[in-house]
């Protein structure tokens, strides 16, 4: 059984319900991103589409580019489809690491918003992704910070009621699916260095959500995992677990909710400009004030045997463009 088998339509519902801490999170790294109207977008786990309905309303409007949004649980694909009413977004079915369906470079912007951690195969998807976008075209990941993913109210609660005698032999809490699946910071900047992306920023935010109640805590985690929460405890202990866990939450909470906090990534970076091609080695072709970004020898059609000089560069407001042919 994968991961992803155990989602439900009630699940997919429940998440887009309780997620605003997720969107929350997700709505700051579109503002990092500078999305404007003529950007193609690819939402890469759009989960129930409430973050890439809200780029289309905020963003692109119903008259700009494309969003794309794409999610491997079928569930979750419907009911976002369900909600979009704007004729340039669509959501389908499908996964990071193949994006055969989009040609390269031709997406401005693609982003994971809490996502990243459920990736199987990571540097798969980020090379489809770095395929896709255009030269200068960026990424934005949202995702949980390993390192730290024992310090929350969560799984330390979580931890205390697993060490009663009923669990203790029985399960390790270390498999717990959220604390395992994640990357460190550094994880995540060797990952996207190593597939070819240029880092803009890279930070651990402190996070701070409310749930107003043990139950709707258990709630948002079942449906933000697609069912795997507690797939570490056999299960047969699975409903005794979750009632105590929600009572150990309830006692924290004193009925005023549970505040927890944790920490999460946010990196934001971008496919160079670079053409991809043997680079020459003199400065050739920048205009006053602009900044060579790449030079390229590139063999001409017409005349085989011959080669041209193509300078791209960026000008002060960030625009790349090119500057010369020899
Ligand atoms: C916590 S939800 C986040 C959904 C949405 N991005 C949001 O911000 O609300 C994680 C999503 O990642 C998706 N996911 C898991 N594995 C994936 C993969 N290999 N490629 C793309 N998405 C994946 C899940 O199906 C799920 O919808």
């Amino acid at each position: 059984m994968t991961v992803y088998d155990l989602d439900s339509a009630t699940l997919a519902t429940t998440y887009d319900t309780l997620s605003d801490s997720q969107f929350k999170r997700g709505s700051e790294l579109i503002e990092r991103l500078h999305i404007d109207q003529s950007d193609v977008v690819l939402d890469v786990g759009a989960g129930t589409g409430r973050l890439g309905l809200w780029v289309l309303k905020n963003k692109l409007g119903a008259t700009g580019s494309k969003l794309i949004g794409i999610d491997p649980l079928e569930e979750r694909i419907k009911l976002a489809e369900r909600k979009n009413t704007f004729p340039n977004g669509k959501f389908l079915v499908g996964s990071a690491e193949d994006l055969s369906f989009l040609e390269d470079r031709t997406v401005d912007v693609a982003y994971l918003s809490a996502v990243f951690h459920w990736v199987p195969n990571r540097e798969k998807a980020l090379s489809e992704i770095l395929r896709v976008l255009k030269p200068g075209g960026k990424i934005g990941i949202t995702t949980g910070a390993k390192e730290l993913a024992n310090e929350t109210v969560i799984r330390k609660t979580l931890d205390r009621v697993l060490a009663g005698p009923k669990y203790r032999d029985r399960v390790n809490p270390n498999d717990y699916v959220s604390s395992k699946q994640g990357t460190t910071a550094t994880e995540l900047i060797k990952l996207l260095s190593d597939a070819g992306f240029e880092l803009d920023e890279v930070a651990v935010r402190r996070n701070s959500t409310y749930h107003e109640s043990g139950t709707l805590l258990v709630d948002f985690l079942e449906s933000s995992t697609f069912g795997n929460f507690l797939v570490h405890v056999p299960e047969e202990l699975r409903p005794s677990a979750r009632a105590e866990y929600i009572q150990a939450l309830d006692a924290i909470g004193q009925g005023k909710g549970i505040s927890s906090v944790g920490f999460g990534i946010s990196a934001v970076a971008r496919r160079s400009f670079d053409l991809g091609l043997p680079a020459c080695n003199q400065r050739q072709g920048c205009g006053q004030g602009e900044e060579l970004v790449s030079l390229a020898g590139l063999r001409t059609r017409d005349s085989p045997g011959a080669w041209r000089l193509q300078a791209t560069g960026r000008n002060p407001a960030g625009i790349l463009g090119l500057i010369s042919e020899a």
